[in-house]
């Protein structure tokens, strides 16, 4: 298909997020980017496809779901309804889910791997190792304590395993020349040195089957191995176009080179977002899998940083990851993509918080946006009868000059907001249109629009001060509709916007064309407060937390046991290091020749745990089950009897015998105890 002139082809994907993890913060950022940049694009009338999807083969996953006793095509159906639950939620727009177990998938893997394999690039070795039989996984030495397993401490076996190769070290040069002749290829720039110099320090051949593992695509020449998770999951990007089926017209669409012609340019409309923690699969290993079939190369692979929390890095083992659901839950998914876009400077590392959550929310759209919308429809209402005023022909008789100050900053603004978005520089683009929020506020300020009504001889001037603070604002609407689509509708429609403002084509217009785009005379609406605000005091309250700086604990009253001796006693953070979660127990057993300990499946929210508890002497196994229970889920995990436990159960000693605490009333898994 031909590019009309000017519209731009774009194929924007995620990663595949992986089935033994339940979705979190970060997954949600990287999505909501996504689709940011998916709207954004539409917005300018270009032709988008935007995929997202699951990464569902492997051990871990194998594993994950064994934990559980589910087939592990039961556990990945389990968490992708979750993923599309939360992107319905999120408002994501994507074309396509993929999965990598689906027949699609499978024959665009397929094919891929008789392709590099026809190039000669692919041949039998034997794979070496250090070798854990408890996780049924190579370790690198850096990874080992002392020939430990990292994860098990226990030792570690050298092991030798017949693997096919793919010749990765035939490929440094070309990929050093990609980089050199294209460096858009790895953005931002940061992550490409980082990748230039990894690959300059020479790169092995890469082992790309496993023949102990099952849970994966056969290897077609090899059913005995399977294929290796990377390249499975990677070729996501082309299957999911319909690489390798019977319509391969997206593929060809979407994956195709404009300028297979030109040296050095084959690249393909496409944008790989991910985080940096994937960045060498995408940014070396993807595109000599490419290089080697033949296929054109994606224009950009773009590694975003880590959403952290004060202690590191969100992850399930630390048991820190912020669940998004409750967040939309409390503050709407709208503002919450607002605070992604707005606090994380797009390449960079941020941290999350809560307060951090609730000031935006209370200062950027509640006073900020909110308070402007809903003083300028007031007074559209009371000062203007309610509908859109004339819009003013500058340089006419009885206008100031000065009076049209707003819209040549607001072009201005305008412009470097679109420049933002484009070079994905979103909290940019965000902050330019809060300036012009911000000066919105400041004209009407400066030209009182209440003392003008009052003058019956200032109607004219009242007449334009009000129409150009509302094309600000309608200009605000359709700009903001790429991160907050529904908020910026709504707004839209209070102004007498017409149609969907995601549809607007201010930003293909010229610059100086982008003002008066409402319409004179349509009705305006104030309605309620078009954002919320968030009392902090009473969430924190609720939540039993602190916003940032713990207040001490409450004194001790005087009939309480003595206060423990000053050394004894624990700082508030301290504690807050242990995470104690509610947890349903699903399932309890005993555990062969222990006769203390009980083996339980516990559903802590985020996911089930294995935890076992010397509790058999007091409580029968069956009597346990439904119950909830409190759980320290961020205890490192332990062995015992050949069991790994996941956490620890929260039991009182009396006499020496554990009591279970428990809760005198029904409460949600995954709840925090504090
Ligand atoms: N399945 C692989 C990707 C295969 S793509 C061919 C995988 N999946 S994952 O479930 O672990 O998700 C990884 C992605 O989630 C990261 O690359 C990143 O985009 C996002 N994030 C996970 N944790 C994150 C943060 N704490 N902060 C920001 N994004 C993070 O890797």
């Amino acid at each position: 298909m031909a590019e009309d002139a000017g519209r731009r082809t774009l194929y924007i994907t995620t990663p595949i997020y992986y089935v033994n993890d339940v979705p979190h913060i970060g997954h949600a950022y990287t999505t909501v980017v996504a689709d940011v940049i998916a709207r954004y694009r539409r917005l300018q009338g270009d032709d988008v496809r935007f995929v997202t999807g699951a990464d569902e083969h492997g051990v871990n996953i194998q594993r994950a779901a064994e934990r559980q006793g589910l087939a592990p095509i039961a556990l990945a159906d389990r968490v992708v309804a979750r993923y599309h639950v939360l992107w319905k939620q999120l408002g994501i727009s994507h074309d396509d889910f993929i999965r990598t177990t689906e027949p699609r998938h499978r024959v665009g893997v397929e094919r891929l791997y008789r392709r590099i394999r026809d190039a000669g690039d692919i041949y039998l070795g034997t794979y070496t190792g250090w070798y854990c039989s408890a996780c049924e996984a190579f370790y690198p030495e850096s990874q080992l304590a002392e020939g430990r397993c990292p994860t098990h401490d226990r030792p570690t076996e050298w092991i030798e395993e017949s693997s096919y190769f793919f010749r990765l070290s035939k490929y440094q040069q070309p990929l050093l020349d990609l980089y050199r002749s294209r460096p858009e290829f790895v953005l931002p720039d940061r992550r490409r040195n980082e990748v230039v110099s990894f690959v300059s320090s020479g790169l092995r051949d890469l082992s790309i089957s496993r023949a102990t593992v099952t849970w994966g695509i056969p290897l077609p020449d090899d059913p005995g191995h399977v294929v290796y998770v990377w390249l499975d999951a990677l070729t996501n990007y082309i299957s999911a176009l319909g690489y390798g089926s019977e319509d391969e017209s997206l593929y060809r669409h979407y994956w195709r080179d404009p300028a297979a012609a030109v040296p050095g340019g084959s690249s393909a409309p496409v944008i790989h977002l991910i985080g940096k923690d994937i960045l060498r699969f995408h940014a070396v290993y993807w595109p000599a899998f490419l290089m080697s079939a033949g296929l054109p190369l994606p224009r950009t692979v773009w590694g975003h940083g880590w959403w952290l929390r004060a202690e590191g890095k969100m992850s399930k083992t630390a048991g820190n990851v912020v669940d998004p659901i409750p967040l939309i839950r409390t503050f709407g998914a709208e503002p919450l993509r607002y605070f992604l876009m707005r606090e994380m400077a797009f390449g960079q590392d941020a941290q999350y918080s809560d307060e951090g959550l609730i000031d935006r929310i209370n200062n950027d759209l509640a006073n900020d946006l909110g308070n402007l919308a809903s003083r300028l429809l007031t007074l559209i209402e009371g000062s203007w009868g309610g509908a859109v005023p004339r819009a003013p022909e500058p340089g006419s008789a009885g206008i100031a000059p000065e009076i049209l100050h707003l819209r040549e900053r607001g072009t201005r603004l305008l412009e470097a907001c679109r420049e933002a978005y484009e070079e994905y520089r979103f909290h940019e683009a965000l902050a330019s249109l809060w300036d012009l929020v911000s000066e919105a506020n400041r004209y009407i300020v400066r030209w009182q629009p209440w003392t003008l009504a009052k003058d019956p001889s200032s109607r004219g001037t009242l007449g334009v001060v009000l129409r150009e603070a509302a094309e600000a604002l309608a200009a605000v609407a359709v700009a903001l509709s790429p991160v907050m689509p529904d908020a910026a509708q709504e707004l839209w429609e209070r102004l007498g916007g017409d149609g969907r403002c995601r549809d607007h084509d201010l930003f293909r217009r010229p610059p100086e064309r982008r003002w008066n785009i409402l319409s004179e005379g349509h009705r305006v609406r104030r309605g309620e407060a078009l954002f919320p605000r968030i009392d902090k005091d009473a969430y924190f309250k609720e939540t039993s937390m602190e916003p940032s700086t713990p207040t001490p604990p409450a004194p001790t009253a005087p009939q309480s046991p003595p206060a423990p001796a000053a050394s004894d006693q624990i700082t508030l953070e301290e504690f807050q290091k242990v995470r104690l979660r509610t947890g349903k127990v699903q399932s309890a057993e005993r555990i062969q020749g222990a006769d203390r300990l009980l083996k339980l499946t516990v559903d802590v929210g985020s996911d089930v745990r294995t935890v076992v508890a010397g509790i058999a002497q007091q409580y029968a196994p069956e009597s346990l089950v439904g119950r909830t229970v409190i759980i320290v889920v961020n205890l490192k995990p332990a062995r015992l009897r050949g069991v790994e436990s996941q956490g620890m159960l929260l039991a009182a000693d009396v006499g020496g015998a554990p009591i279970v605490a428990s809760f005198d009333r029904e409460i949600p898994p995954g709840s925090v105890v504090r």
